[in-house]
């Protein structure tokens, strides 16, 4: 590993973002992968729209084994400091939709219940038609 620790800013880190210049912020550490783009087992495509933003996220999504992440120590160059990111890109920030607490649950369980309760209704409904038939043909005639 680099001994070399300095911190970067977020502005100093997206401004590499090319095949010849690439850096990219994973677990709050940056790392100059331009050496290793072409070599990425991954592809070199999702190493650049992994630049200019956090990209743990779609690291860790990956599943990389550990020989990758022993890997990365190589191209270490600096800590990154966290409080330069801009929030646009912080990853993964929840929906408007999602941020109101339960919202989506809640829509969901009143689905479920519509979903039990309306076969029940029109089953009702059904029996009611019947009976109500049942009795008029009951009911004797007047003449
Ligand atoms: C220094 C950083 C990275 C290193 C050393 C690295 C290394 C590797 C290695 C060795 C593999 C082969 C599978 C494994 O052993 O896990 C791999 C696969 C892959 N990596 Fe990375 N990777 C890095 C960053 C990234 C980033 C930021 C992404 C963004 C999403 C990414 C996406 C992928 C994908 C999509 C695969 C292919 C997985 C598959 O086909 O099963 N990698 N990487």
């Amino acid at each position: 590993m680099a001994s070399n620790s300095k911190t970067l800013s977020f502005e100093e880190v997206s401004k590499h973002n090319h095949k010849k210049d690439c850096w990219i912020i994973v677990n709050e550490k940056v790392y100059d992968i331009t050496p290793f783009l072409y070599d990425h087992p991954g592809g070199d495509e999702v190493l650049l729209t992994a630049t200019a933003k956090d990209a743990t996220i779609d690291f860790e999504d990956v599943g990389h084994s550990d020989s990758a992440i022993e890997m990365m120590e190589k191209y270490f160059i600096g800590k990154f400091e966290t409080s330069t990111l801009p929030a646009k890109v912080n990853h993964r920030q929840p929906s408007p939709t999602q941020a109101h607490s339960g919202g989506n649950e809640s829509s969901e369980f009143v689905v479920k219940i519509l979903q039990f309760l309306l076969p029940l209704l029109i089953l009702g409904l059904v029996f009611a038609l019947q009976s109500y038939g049942k009795n008029k043909d009951a009911a004797p005639h007047e003449s």
